[in-house]
């Protein structure tokens, strides 16, 4: 595909434009960043796996109703997107507590929670996306109450969406990343990517808590095999009979 003016680049992604106004491509990078990207690195072949992994469930969270900003990939590692708004807002949704609930509430890691958590950080990598509170959210106008809502219920409704998706995997969902962004209609679409680098994800009936890990923490947390915990999520997700 022929080069358009880039727009952004992100830490594992580069937007283009294209020929249509209303749409972008996104170029999945091998790069990968921890830590507000005091950590870097490369993963060999993760661009075309999350590419790969994120339009699979974009297209399954697509066909249960909840609109995306997916079009389509015209290469492993390029997906075409509707260009939207992104609201400064990351949404993480936990089924299991894990990482920053842990070091911020003493929860032990692996407590099953009792009902899914939702959290809105404030993507900001100077601040260093502080969590946010609902207050703080508005007071800083970083979206309405009614978008608030809508982000909340849908955040609730793709966690259970990923949730069974990787049950048929036999993986479990820890915890995951979402962004959503507003189109031209003022819908509010998922953006961004779902993948490895943006959930924690638990191999099912393994109990060694370091080898169980198919996510960003292999490579935030030094555990080695990265490429294959990666490649293993693409099988799966592929894998899956719906
Ligand atoms: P946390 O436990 O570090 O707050 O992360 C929660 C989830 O969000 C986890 O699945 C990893 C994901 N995440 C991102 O995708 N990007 C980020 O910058 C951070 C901090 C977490």
């Amino acid at each position: 595909m022929n080069r358009h003016p880039q727009i952004y680049e992100g830490k594992a992604k580069i937007l283009y434009a294209t020929d249509n106004p209303d749409i972008l491509l996104a170029y999945f990078k091998d790069d990968a960043t921890a830590f507000n990207a005091q950590k870097r690195g490369k993963i060999v072949g993760k661009g075309e796996i999350n590419c790969q992994i994120a339009a699979h469930l974009f297209r399954s969270i697509e066909a249960q109703g909840i609109a995306t900003h997916y079009i389509d990939c015209p290469a492993v590692n390029e997906m075409r997107v509707k260009s939207v708004q992104i609201l400064p807002i990351e949404v993480v949704v936990r089924n299991i507590a894990a990482g920053s609930l842990c070091q911020q509430t003493g929860l032990a890691l692996g407590t099953i929670l009792p009902q899914p958590l939702v959290e809105f950080f404030y993507k900001n990598d100077s601040l260093g996306d502080p969590l946010l509170t609902r207050d703080r959210l508005l007071l800083m106008e970083l979206a309405t109450v009614e978008q608030l809502e809508i982000l909340h219920s849908k955040a609730l409704q793709i966690n259970s969406i990923l949730e069974n998706f990787f049950q048929l995997c036999g993986i479990t969902l820890v915890d995951f990343k979402i962004e959503f962004g507003v189109d031209k209609h003022e819908q509010i679409l998922l953006a961004d990517e779902i993948s490895p680098d943006s959930c924690r994800l638990w191999l099912i009936g393994e109990p060694d808590p370091n080898l169980r890990v198919l996510d960003k923490d292999r490579f935030r947390r030094d555990l080695g095999n990265i490429e294959d915990a990666y490649q293993q999520v693409l099988a799966r997700v592929l894998g899956v009979k719906e």
